[in-house]
């Protein structure tokens, strides 16, 4: 597996791997890796000749008071999941190595990038946005691999490679979850043992959302089902529930006639959860 810690080391790496017509599997990280990112990193070797990944801890995409300096970390460790994977490049940028200190052109989903957690986190998806169009500049991937935990992270990029026309495969792979229900996240490790015991509230509020509305119910009835899945959840402090349209994210009404998703996002203490499900609401006869 070739280690490359500079722009120069990752391009000559891209070159040589694409010898031959072979076709690139780009997985961006940011560390601390887990089975949901070993399942993305296993779909890129499945589809694509060659795979690399990226760990890079991207600064921009963390507001001034979030946890860019508590964000986990393990590079040895990631090293060796990596190697057992069979990867063939990893790009391990220190950020004096991504962004020059003058820096100052951006890659933003306008609309896109202010709803849902770009509201939560302002700057998070222009962060994500311009890292994503760096990366994929620098390795010029065939395709790209992204979970679908991060929903709106994957609208964004979607539709970034759509109206800049990057030519890049975007592949959203599913959730990766534990035995019960907790979604894989690199932050689950920083929750308390007590949060962790309750975190699970999430994955079973989605279930009853998507319950209500497959019901038949309703958008409010299912937001309804979605709060009291939480209520128990004592340490949970419930930032947002949303139900859109799972294509363009917009809002939809109370009997929606389209596939929806519904979003949450749940802090614990200082760690934000967010998990997702998309939902087929049944159509009223
Ligand atoms: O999902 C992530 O880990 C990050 O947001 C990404 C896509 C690697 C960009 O920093």
């Amino acid at each position: 597996m070739r280690i490359c810690r500079t722009k120069a080391e990752l391009r000559a790496a891209r070159t040589d791997l694409g010898l031959r017509g072979a076709r690139i599997g780009l997985v961006p990280t940011m560390g601390y890796l887990h089975d949901g990112h070993l399942s993305l990193i296993r779909a890129a070797r499945a589809e694509t000749d060659r795979v690399i990944a990226t760990i890079f801890v991207n600064p921009t995409q963390f507001g001034p008071t979030e946890d860019l300096a508590s964000y986990p970390r393990d590079t040895d460790r990631d090293l060796a999941l990596l190697r057992a994977e069979n990867v063939d490049a990893v790009f391990l940028p220190e950020p004096g190595e991504m962004y020059a200190e003058d820096a100052e052109t951006v890659v933003e989903t306008t609309e896109l990038a202010g709803v849902l957690i770009g509201a939560l986190r302002p700057g998070h998806f222009r962060g994500v946005a311009t890292v994503v169009t760096k990366l994929f500049n620098l390795t010029r991937p065939d395709r790209a691999y992204f979970g679908q935990k991060d929903y709106q992270q994957l609208c964004v990029i979607r539709r970034m490679v759509r109206d800049l026309d990057i030519g890049v495969e975007v592949r959203g792979m599913p959730t990766r979850r534990e035995c019960d229900g907790l979604a894989l996240s690199s932050r689950n490790v920083r929750l308390t043992a007590a949060a962790r015991a309750q975190a699970p509230a999430l994955y079973r509020a989605l279930l009853a959302g998507q319950a209500a509305l497959e019901a038949g119910r309703g958008v409010a009835a299912a937001q309804d089902a979605i709060r009291a899945a939480l209520a128990d959840a004592d340490l949970a402090l419930v930032r947002s529930v949303d139900i859109r349209d799972a294509q363009s994210l917009a809002q939809v009404p109370d009997r929606p006639d389209a596939p929806v998703v519904i979003l949450l996002a749940v802090a614990f203490g200082d760690v934000l959860l967010i998990d997702n499900l998309v939902a087929t609401p049944k159509r009223p006869a």
